[in-house]
């Protein structure tokens, strides 16, 4: 059977009040029930969540979170555990982004934060990725390590639920240097499966969902898709647009 795509979109500290927030879910909202082959998700800040919850009964759109504290609860100021997320009939957490990365965020503290997840229920979506690409491809070897230690907590059993998103740091956001090309996507995904392979099982490995990050919108996503073989895409800028994200949403389901 096809996998189904997985196309999450990540609002990151976007947009600026409930109301627009509000408008943003709906219009992308009322144009999902046609996509059969596609799981859709939105990522909205902590704050809107709640709200958005509510207008999602019918659980059309997946809710996920930017981020998840690595602790149940207690002496934390300014985190959200697993628990309050899974209260709102949140799915997913964003682990490991390399936003979060580069405010100091360790592989450590990703590593215990997807454990926290899973734990919980949760699907974790494990943000890997270099922050250059050099011809020697060393980067290959940050990736391994990025992937081993973020995952060093759990078994096979549970990486049912974690997805990879692979994000390379050069690629994402206004000031990205380009967008990787499909062929080499598809070689690093292929890596990728060979690191998950050799500490997991092939198995396990071939029925991962690995994602793609990094300046995708509607021109581009079929490429990604198609010739670069990710299992969906992790959106940023574009997810802000809803007739962008539909379009990209559109092209998924049509792969
Ligand atoms: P971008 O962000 O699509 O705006 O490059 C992607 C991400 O950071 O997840």
């Amino acid at each position: 059977m096809k996998q189904k795509q997985l196309i999450i979109g990540n609002w990151k500290m976007n947009p600026r009040t409930v109301l627009e927030a509000q408008k943003l879910f709906d219009d992308i909202k009322k144009e999902v029930a046609v996509f059969q082959g596609t799981d859709v998700a939105v990522c909205p800040p902590f704050v809107f969540l709640s709200g958005l919850s509510a207008l999602n009964s019918g659980k059309e759109i997946s809710l996920g979170a930017q981020n998840v504290s690595s602790e149940e609860e207690g002496a934390c100021t300014g985190e959200i555990s697993v628990g309050m997320l899974k209260t709102l009939s949140v799915k997913f957490a964003i682990i490991g982004h390399s936003e979060r990365r580069a405010m100091g965020e360790t592989d450590e503290m990703v590593s215990k934060k997807v454990v926290a997840a899973v734990k919980a229920g949760l699907t974790a979506v494990l943000c890997v990725g270099e922050r250059e690409r050099d011809h020697e491809s060393a980067f290959l070897q940050i990736l391994k390590e990025q992937i081993i230690a973020s995952l060093s907590g759990i078994s096979e059993r549970q990486l049912k639920n974690v997805v990879i998103a692979y994000e390379p740091v050069w690629a994402i956001g206004a000031k990205a240097k380009g967008v990787v090309e499909p062929e080499a996507l598809l070689e690093t995904i292929i890596f990728i499966r060979k690191v998950l392979s050799d500490l997991y099982s092939q198995k396990t490995a071939h029925a991962m969902k690995i994602l793609y990050g990094g300046s995708v919108d509607e021109k581009n996503a079929g490429s990604f898709l198609k010739e670069g073989g990710a299992n969906g895409l992790l959106v940023g800028r574009a997810s802000l647009n809803a007739k962008k994200f539909v379009e990209i949403l559109k092209i998924a389901d049509n792969i």
